[in-house]
């Protein structure tokens, strides 16, 4: 495995790393865990060593094992929603066909991929969205016939491109990847995405 596998791997530990409650006993602790993965992965590029290191958002959801109380889960919500960039020209809706190919596509940031070749949204691996596609995971809910379900509405065009950009702020603690946040997918990629789920005419919809 090479050092980005073994970073992303990493990230994963210390993200779900629990916090041992009086009854769990570890010999080991937590600060001996997070020195060893530190110096493991010392000579990272800026843009992974960033994700090896949990954020505050992370910490908190790692303290409370993602059932954070109300005063620190509104807390979270608040932080992650500040940090949503969106498309300059206000229009969340792209080209869902554009979608389609992103949300069946899992590169990016694997051994071996190439960061110029842009990642995909891997949407299937947790979601349901198309009859036409059987292969899906379950983790998420199914989301068939979201965009009708939404009445097509601009409002909850804008609220899918935020749960995409960053899922956290809209429930804290959430299982889905912030792929904004983390600047593993594109703006035009979101709203490409907005519009597989949005749009009358893609097959989520039909
Ligand atoms: C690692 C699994 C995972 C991946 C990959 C993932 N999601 Fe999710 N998603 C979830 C889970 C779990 C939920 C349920 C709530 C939560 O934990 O955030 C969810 C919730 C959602 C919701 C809210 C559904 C509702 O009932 O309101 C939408 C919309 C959504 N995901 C869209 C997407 C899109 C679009 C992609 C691809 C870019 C994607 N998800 C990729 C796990 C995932």
């Amino acid at each position: 495995m090479n050092r980005i596998a073994c970073a992303g791997l990493a990230a994963l530990a210390l993200s779900t790393l629990p916090a041992l409650g009086a009854e769990e006993k570890s010999t080991v602790s937590r600060e001996q865990v997070e020195r060893v993965v530190a110096a493991a992965w010392s000579k990272l590029p800026p843009e992974l060593q960033a994700r090896v290191e949990q954020d505050q958002t992370m910490r908190d959801c790692s303290q409370y094992h993602n059932d954070p109380p109300k005063p620190v889960a509104d807390a979270i919500l608040v932080r992650e929603k500040a940090t949503i960039v969106y498309p300059p020209d206000n229009q969340f809706m792209g080209d869902w066909k554009k979608g389609e190919k992103s949300a069946l596509s899992g590169y990016g940031g694997r051994m071996g991929d190439d960061p110029q070749r842009g990642n995909g949204g891997n949407c299937y691996a947790c979601h349901q969205l198309t009859t036409s596609e059987i292969s899906f995971g379950t983790l998420g809910p199914s989301l068939l016939g979201y965009g009708r379900a939404k009445d097509f509405s601009p409002a909850a065009q804008k609220e899918l491109y935020e749960r995409i950009y960053n899922p956290q702020s809209a429930l804290a603690c959430s299982n889905m990847p912030r792929f904004g946040h983390n600047k593993f997918l594109t703006v035009d990629q979101i709203k490409d995405l907005v519009a597989l789920l949005m749009d009358p005419n893609s097959p989520v919809n039909k």
